[in-house]
């Protein structure tokens, strides 16, 4: 079976029999899905008569929006206002705009909708909401056409946002760790699965310099010059990198399992208390919390600590495990274990033992060699994220976590997220701030870094709670990712109450500030009314410039 697997990367084992799977399924599981969701389009639009939101509706109803060329009229200045650290500039940069449009393919006219935010670093938690007292739109939305000239214009005052003060990125201190992937070159170079960005996010001080965290790196099919390439590709950026190359004579669930005595092994290894395992797609977006709770585990333990897939399915399928995508953390002690007994671990038995049926699993394989070699059990960590989820992933990102990883994120059958560009504006605000959800007086919330979504008829409904725009599959129950997120609340899409503009690049910028450009697309499927029209027939841009406190 296992000489078989001539697939590259670990995922892929899950991914092709998945994707069949999924086919199998497909049919059945698109019809029950489209009825599930004509019933809750029905229910919300009875329940939405109510008076109170009809008058919501009528006070901004959408397909707002004024053409530019009448305001730009005013003739604004480029004046520092008083709630400002920095100066703001709202005139139109055509050039800017119309690259956007080539880029994500928006109309000739779009709306264009340009918000300083000003951030304020106060001795408080972080709020998973925090609700503002200004509106998100500063007058109407100007709509811009990318073949005229504009006048300058004025800016409104910036939205003020209190943060918490929480360590910035450039400080985090990883030389505890040591993190093991395997992958191929391949996937390395490709820039739609490149890890390069990402890695550059965690493993430095966003400035070119090693932030102490050791990458392990396996690579297979790389010639001796694509492996010379793709460590001066990882060091040019400031990471920390030895690249080795995969013995391709190994299926993959064993290559995995090899990044343990492979870690333990280096001659680093000595000044490490975690031993990491993880994926090319694995994401760590809050360091500072992350090695803040690593602190509190008692490290000379041997320790297994990691989470399970949010899809039940998977635990029933593949067993009671740590979930790699998500990160798998082996103390030094735990991973001795594991290099002394790999040669035992990795028989043809075992091989076949790790077999769920989706083909031989890197995931079961280290947890047999653990459970079969030690009393030592799995420790959770729920904060981390295997995200085996379908569909959209706004109701995840929106949900105001602080999630300490990610995965899955680069498409596919999964989700795509940028959580590079996700990541940028704690550059300004501190790690706390990614994710975090600031409200509006007029019903708009900025999930920084993922997503602005209005609200047009109001925000009635439990922010605590996430919204179930995306789903289990192949076998969805409806309750299969309940255990570990709670039951989820009733998705949005097509019930003409929220529509949102979604992040597609964050930029930091030479004055310390970061913009983000979030796009709403008029097709998008998500954004209809409950008779299945457009909720706005303009595509829209809005760009926010986040402004550090100093
Ligand atoms: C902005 O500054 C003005 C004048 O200093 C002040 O009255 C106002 O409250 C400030 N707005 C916010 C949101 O802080
Ligand atoms: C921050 O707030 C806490 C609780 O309100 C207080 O105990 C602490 O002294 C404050 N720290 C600073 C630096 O003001
Ligand atoms: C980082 O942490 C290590 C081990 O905890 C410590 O020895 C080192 O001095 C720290 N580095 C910095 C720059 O703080």
């Amino acid at each position: 079976m296992g000489g078989t697997i001539s697939s590259p990367h670990r995922c892929f084992s899950m991914r092709n029999p998945f994707a069949r799977a999924l086919l199998l399924t497909l049919a059945m599981f698109s019809v029950s899905w489209i009825f599930l969701r004509s019933d809750i389009d029905v229910r919300s639009a009875l329940r939405k008569t109510a008076a109170s939101a009809r008058e919501v509706m009528s006070q901004r109803p959408l397909g707002f929006g004024i053409t530019a060329e009448t305001s730009a009229e005013k003739h604004g200045s480029h004046a520092q206002s008083s709630n400002a650290s920095r100066v703001m500039i709202c005139d139109y940069d055509i050039e800017r705009l119309k690259k956007w449009k080539e880029q994500y393919h928006l109309q000739d006219t779009f709306e264009y909708t340009k918000r300083y935010v000003q951030v304020r670093r106060q001795n408080i938690t972080r709020k998973s909401v925090t609700k503002l007292g200004q509106d998100f739109l500063a007058g109407e939305v100007k709509v811009v056409d990318v073949n005229q000239q504009y006048a300058a214009e004025t800016c409104p005052e910036p939205l003020v946002v209190p943060v918490p003060q929480s360590p910035f990125p450039e400080t985090v201190n990883a030389s505890e760790f040591m993190f093991g992937v395997s992958t191929t070159y391949k996937r390395f170079v490709d820039p739609r699965t490149s890890p390069i960005n990402e890695w550059s996010y965690w493993l430095t001080d966003g400035k070119g310099n090693s932030n102490g965290g050791k990458l392990v790196l396996m690579l297979l099919d790389a010639s001796e010059s694509e492996l010379g390439d793709a460590y001066s590709k990882l060091t040019s950026r400031g990471i920390d990198v030895d690249v080795y190359r995969s013995d391709p004579s190994m299926i993959m669930a064993v290559r995995y399992l090899t990044l343990v005595p492979q870690m333990y092994n280096h001659p680093e290894r000595v000044n490490k208390k975690w031993l990491v395992v993880c994926d090319d797609d694995t994401f760590f977006p809050s360091f500072h919390a992350l090695a803040d709770k690593f602190a509190e585990y008692d490290h000379e333990r041997p320790m297994y600590i990691g989470t399970f897939s949010e899809d039940v399915n998977n635990i029933q399928r593949h067993g009671s495990q740590a979930f790699g995508g998500a990160g798998v953390f082996l103390s030094v002690p735990m991973a001795e274990i594991v290099a002394e007994k790999y040669d035992t671990c990795r028989t043809e038995d075992k091989i076949r033992e790790s077999n769920s049926g989706w083909g031989p699993q890197g995931d079961i394989l280290l947890r047999k060699c653990i459970y079969e070699n030690s009393e030592v059990k799995l420790t959770l960590l729920n904060d981390l994220w295997q995200l085996d989820l379908l569909g959209d992933p706004s109701g995840f990102y929106e949900s105001g976590i602080k999630p300490l990883s990610l995965h899955h994120y680069r498409g596919g059958i999964w989700h795509t997220a940028h959580p590079w560009h996700y990541t940028k504006v704690a550059h300004v605000c501190g790690e706390d701030c990614t994710l975090q959800r600031f409200q509006t007086a007029d019903n708009f919330i900025i999930s920084n870094g993922f997503s602005v979504a209005y609200y047009p008829w109001g925000i009635d409904f439990d922010l605590n709670q996430f919204e179930a725009t995306f789903h289990a599959a192949p076998e969805n129950k409806g309750w299969n990712l309940d255990y570990k997120m709670g039951p989820q609340r009733p998705s949005l899409h097509k019930t003409g109450r929220k529509i949102s503009w979604d992040l597609k690049e964050a930029t930091r910028n030479e004055d310390g500030t970061v913009s983000q450009v979030y796009v709403l697309k008029h097709y998008d499927w998500r954004w209809k009314n409950p008779d299945g029209t457009p909720m706005t027939e303009r595509d829209g841009v809005i760009e926010l410039v986040w402004m550090p406190d100093d």
